[in-house]
């Protein structure tokens, strides 16, 4: 069943006017993450895509050329850069909320939206292209319980309000971020 609920501690602070989506690898973040901009009149940006201009390089090539924990600084320099500015829709890597620091990041920048997914759907949704080089594994969809199991604490602690999509349409989904966002931003 699809359910959504807000964490209470978000409703009431001053937070920057930034919608954050964090969520797994195939969650919709980047697709549902543009129409919320252009629904919001916010501007969209997307960490990966960040990362990747900046670097001149595909994630996947940074991850096999440098290595994951370097991935990880540019996630880190990116995100804090992010937190500079207002009015954006912000989709984040699925990995963003495993340093602590980040998570840290993450409250501070604005109002933060976990889009969660069952491992089934996700496998799904990602089998459709292969860029997701965590995933290229013999078993995806164990690959894709076993980080669900690691993340899901970290999704569920960073988020302000949680969105369960598995049985939502982007639209659907899409009309809950912005209501609630403006619930929160107070437009
Ligand atoms: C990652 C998710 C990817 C990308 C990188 C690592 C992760 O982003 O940042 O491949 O650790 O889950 P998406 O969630 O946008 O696919």
């Amino acid at each position: 069943m699809s359910e959504s609920s807000f964490n209470k501690n978000a409703a009431a602070t001053d937070l920057l006017r930034n919608v954050i989506l964090i969520g797994f690898m195939g969650t919709g973040k980047t697709s549902i993450g543009k129409r919320v901009a252009q629904s919001l009149g916010f501007a969209f940006v997307d960490t990966d895509e960040l990362i990747e201009q900046a670097s001149g390089k595909s994630i996947s090539d940074i991850f096999s050329d440098e290595g994951e924990d370097y991935f990880r600084d540019l996630e880190s320099e990116t995100l804090r850069g992010c937190g500079k500015r207002s009015n954006q829709v912000i989709s984040t890597g699925g990995g963003i909320v495993l340093r602590e620091a980040n998570r840290q990041i993450l409250s501070e920048t604005g109002y933060v939206i976990w889009l969660k997914a069952s491992a089934d759907a996700i496998l799904e949704r990602v089998s459709r292209n292969h860029e997701r080089p965590l995933l290229h594994t013999a078993d995806p969809l164990q690959t894709i319980k076993d980080l669900l199991l690691e993340r899901g604490k970290m999704y569920s602690a960073s988020a302000d309000f949680t969105i369960d999509t598995d049985e939502l349409s982007i639209d659907e989904t899409t009309f809950g971020i912005c209501e609630s966002a403006r619930v929160i931003f107070g437009s």
